[in-house]
């Protein structure tokens, strides 16, 4: 097996500077890692956090994720796959519709898709995803339950940039979270949220306010 950190090229991303950098969040679920980014950036305010939200988008309706968006009064998008005739018209619209709010960064917050090549080739190096697990351990939908069947004594989240692989990215920022002997999926899952929604928000601040560079795999937030 090849053990080999995937190696990629130097990206330029954002650059430091005054002005408030623009977000598009996506979810699929319960959008509790929303609400945090949402919170944090009405806490500090936008001009201090660095960042706005302007748009969240779906890849499904009647989700509480949506509802929250409309809730604080956010425009919305949603791309369902079924829609589409084939999965690269999804991608291709998907990122059309992130593209037309002129983002600056990207946020998965449990968005529970993954997509291909016309996303990537807009989005990548600018393109943020929150994890479940510590990886490269457990990438995948269910890294809470491969963490548990598989007897790890710590878990935690991964915030990091998306590649084309599922949750192979550069790591920006890791938190760890202990496994107990009593939990199941959903009493461990609750606890790195608590992690996770604080690691996210704290995260897309610093790469709004300070820029970051991509050097291979490694992630220098200036
Ligand atoms: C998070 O744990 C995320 O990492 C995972 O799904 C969860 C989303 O939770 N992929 P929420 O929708 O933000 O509440």
């Amino acid at each position: 097996m090849d053990r080999n950190p995937r190696k990629g090229p130097t990206v330029a991303a954002t650059t430091p500077g005054p002005a408030v950098k623009r977000l598009v969040v996506l979810v699929s679920g319960s959008g509790t890692n929303l609400q945090a980014l949402l919170d944090e950036i009405e806490r500090a305010g936008a001009e201090s956090y660095g960042a706005r939200i302007v748009a969240v988008g779906a890849d499904r309706t009647g989700i509480e994720g949506l509802a929250r968006a409309e809730r604080a009064g956010l425009p919305t998008f949603v791309c369902r796959v079924k829609d589409f005739a084939t999965r690269e018209e999804w991608d291709a619209a998907l990122a059309g519709a992130v593209a037309a709010h002129e983002p600056d960064l990207v946020v998965s917050a449990g968005f529970m898709k993954i997509v291909g090549k016309e996303f990537l080739a807009r989005f990548g190096g600018r393109f943020v995803n929150t994890h479940p697990a510590l990886l490269p351990s457990f990438p995948g939908a269910h890294g809470v339950r491969d963490a548990l069947a598989y007897g790890a004594k710590v878990t935690g989240c991964t915030v990091h940039f998306v590649d084309d692989g599922v949750d192979t990215g550069p790591i920006i920022a890791q938190g760890v979270v202990e496994v107990r002997d009593e939990d199941d999926e959903s009493a461990l899952h609750e606890r790195i949220k608590d992690v996770e929604r604080r690691l996210l928000a704290e995260v897309v601040g610093r790469l709004a306010r300070n820029g970051y560079r991509i050097e291979g795999r490694k992630v220098v937030i200036q």
